[in-house]
């Protein structure tokens, strides 16, 4: 017998016939890869048998009718002729077209990993077609159950008689012999439609018979022929097939899969870059993402060998490996060369310097998404971080922003966050690429709201920490944190008026608020500059405080990690006082002139009165952010 039933086997299995090509060649990798259209052959492809001879051992003439569509799956009688002499003996009623729908439910006919293999080609937005030398009325249901769409369904069209009175089929008389389906030479003129009426590029077959290997042999057909010996195993597609297969896994996991590039490598970079490492390594057939995260170290050198010997990142966060699959790489353009996902991760002020240096090496149809807090603040007006990257790289940009402290995110303690987005599959995507059981995200169709909160409360967090250098308690820290909540609003919905109150009740807005003011940096280095500001005051008398300086501060504490709220402040209070708004914006007002020496601390819980106080012409003029 030139039939036999596949054993399931890996690469390179011996066939009584010739040695199946299980492993591609780079040629077929590549259309596989490519594929805007994947046309699959139902009957012992799909699924486990073949609908006629099913329906006809439901019709109890088993026998007869499969000897037929052997014959015709071999070559050895023509498909046509085929159909109308199983039909013949088929012989069913509506009815029973009906019963037997019933009796065999798509799940149980399913071959196994097709389900998996048509959804992972249908998350990659390549279209899936059935190309079916049966019948449409058997296999729609299945259609349905994969969610593949009528008119990307292919198949020959039973023929009914008619009864006057009642308007209903009732007797089988035979096919449509016009559909291509119903011929040989079927499967390639079916593709040739599809490609007419669709921009498609490359176009796949994969089938067990003859007939869907005919789809490469004549011009304007597919691409690539795949065989599946799944189900069974037939010597002539063996022979012929540029590539077979004996289980869909080995399809799913040669299909491409996305690439990811980490831009940053500070401390939340790498408590990022590790959760994402965490999801690409998965051993999951239906992962979308490459093994490998690219790193880029601004620093280079000494510090990118480091990291890949010990997968560890020791300046910026110490003690936490990060995974064997995060690549580091001093070389910018290099880490995000062929990513199609890009997550900018530097501190705010350095993203336009490395935008510039990226502009046309990304990738076309790469997305990136920002976890970068703070803005860019110029004579033209306010600039978002993602949108400078939108602009200088004419990508799509979602945000992921929430109480995010980055060594507790690192040490696996519950935290939560939304996604920001324009573009709700990019953001679905970049959703995979970080949730894990620790890491709850959202999506939020706010991202402006949530980059802004994520900027802003940087600004409170200074607030809370100059509360902490004061020796204040709870109730005066939660007084600013309330006034600073407000003022946040007011000013993201004074810039941008489509910003949602509900987005300040997320976790981007009062949860990334109190994180930070309870465990941030901001407020860390804010507490002791006001501490060292007001010993100062004490020992020099009435003069301006004049403590450590926050750039001292930042380089004793931080240690080379950076702190945004400073730059946010003189960024906002820019826009504040070009628009005349310091008045509405108390808070922040008062928390700028405390951190650039205009006034004393102790005004940061009185900061009505800070807002009021007249602060000399030139002394206002050192604002720059
Ligand atoms: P970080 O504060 O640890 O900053 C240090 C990083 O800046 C290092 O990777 C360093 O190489 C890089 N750097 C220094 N000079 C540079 C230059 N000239 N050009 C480019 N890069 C340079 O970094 P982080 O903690 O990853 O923070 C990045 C962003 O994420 C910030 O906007 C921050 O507000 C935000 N964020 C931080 C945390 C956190 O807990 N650390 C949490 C959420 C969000
Ligand atoms: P700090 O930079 O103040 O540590 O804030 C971290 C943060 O944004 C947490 O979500
Ligand atoms: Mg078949």
């Amino acid at each position: 017998s030139a039939q036999k039933t596949a054993n399931n086997g890996d690469a390179g299995v011996d066939t009584p016939f010739v040695k199946a090509r299980t492993i591609p060649s780079e040629r077929a990798l590549a259309i596989w890869r490519s594929a805007d259209a994947v046309c699959f052959d139902v009957d012992c492809t799909i699924t486990v048998n073949d609908g006629l001879d099913l329906l006809a051992d439901f019709m109890g003439v088993k026998d007869e009718v499969e000897a037929l569509t052997t014959k015709a799956m071999d070559g050895t009688m023509s498909l046509t002729r085929s159909l109308e002499e199983r039909l013949n003996i088929i012989n069913c009623s509506p009815d029973d077209i009906r019963r037997f729908a019933k009796a065999h439910p798509p799940q149980s006919r399913l071959a196994p990993g097709i389900k998996e293999l048509i959804k992972a080609l249908q998350k990659r937005g390549v279209a899936v077609y059935l190309i079916s030398g049966g019948f449409r009325e058997l296999l729609l249901p299945l259609a349905a159950h994969l969610g593949i769409p009528k008119d990307r369904v292919f198949a020959n069209r039973m023929h009914w008689q008619w009864d006057d009175e009642t308007g209903m089929p009732t007797k089988l008389v035979g096919f449509d012999t016009s559909e291509p389906t119903a011929r040989n030479q079927g499967k390639p003129e079916a593709i040739a439609r599809i490609r007419e009426n669709n921009p498609y590029n490359t176009v796949v077959m994969i089938g067990d018979g003859v007939t869907d290997l005919e789809a490469v042999q004549t011009s304007g057909g597919a691409d690539l022929f795949i065989g599946s010996g799944v189900v069974v195993e037939r010597e002539a597609v063996v022979a012929e097939a540029e590539w077979y297969v004996y289980d869909y896994k080995s399809l799913v996991s040669a299909l491409s899969r996305y690439k990811v590039a980490m831009v940053g490598s500070g401390a939340w970079a790498c408590a990022a870059a590790r959760m994402i490492a965490q999801n690409t390594s998965q051993d999951d057939p239906e992962d979308e993402f490459d093994d490998d995260v690219r790193m880029w170290v601004h620093q280079g050198g000494e510090l990118v060998e480091t990291i890949n010997s010990t997968h560890e990142n020791p300046t910026y966060f110490p003690g936490i490996g990060l995974g064997p699959n995060v690549i580091a790489t001093g070389n910018l353009a290099e880490a995000v060369a062929d990513a199609d996902l890009i997550v900018f991760c530097a501190p705010h002020q350095f993203i336009r310097g490395i935008c510039k240096q990226l502009m046309g090496r990304v990738k076309p149809g790469a997305a990136a998404i920002s976890l970068t807090k703070g803005m860019r603040v110029t004579p033209e007006g306010p600039e978002l971080i993602s949108q400078i990257v939108r602009r200088t790289l004419g990508i799509d940009c979602s945000v992921l922003m929430g109480g995010n402290i980055a060594e507790d995110v690192g040490r696996e303690q519950l935290s939560e966050a939304v996604i920001g987005y324009y573009n709700l599959d990019n953001a679905q995507r970049f959703k995979k690429l970080f949730q894990r059981p620790y890491f709850r995200v959202s999506l939020l169709p706010d991202p402006v709201g949530a980059e802004l909160c994520g900027t802003l409360k940087n600004i409170v967090a200074l607030g809370v920490g100059m509360v902490d250098g004061l020796g204040l308690g709870a109730n005066s820290k939660a007084a600013v944190i309330r006034q600073g909540l407000l003022e946040m609003r007011d000013f993201c919905q004074a810039l941008y008026p489509a910003v949602r109150d509900d987005t300040f009740l997320e976790c981007c807005g009062v949860g990334d608020l109190i994180a930070t003011c309870i465990g941030g940096r901001n407020r860390r280095v804010a507490e002791a500059w006001t501490r060292s500001a007001v010993e100062a005051a004490v020992a020099e008398g009435n003069g301006p405080p004049s403590g450590r300086s926050w750039a001292e501060l930042e380089t004793e504490l931080l240690k080379g990690q950076k702190l945004q709220g400073v730059l946010t402040s003189n960024e906002v209070q820019q826009i504040l006082r070009t628009r005349g708004w310091e008045a509405h914006y108390p808070l922040f007002t008062t928390i700028n002139r405390i951190i650039n020496g205009h006034l004393p601390p102790h005004l940061v819980v009185d900061y009505m009165e800070g807002a009021k106080a007249a602060i000399p012409e030139e002394l206002d003029e050192d604002i720059v952010p």
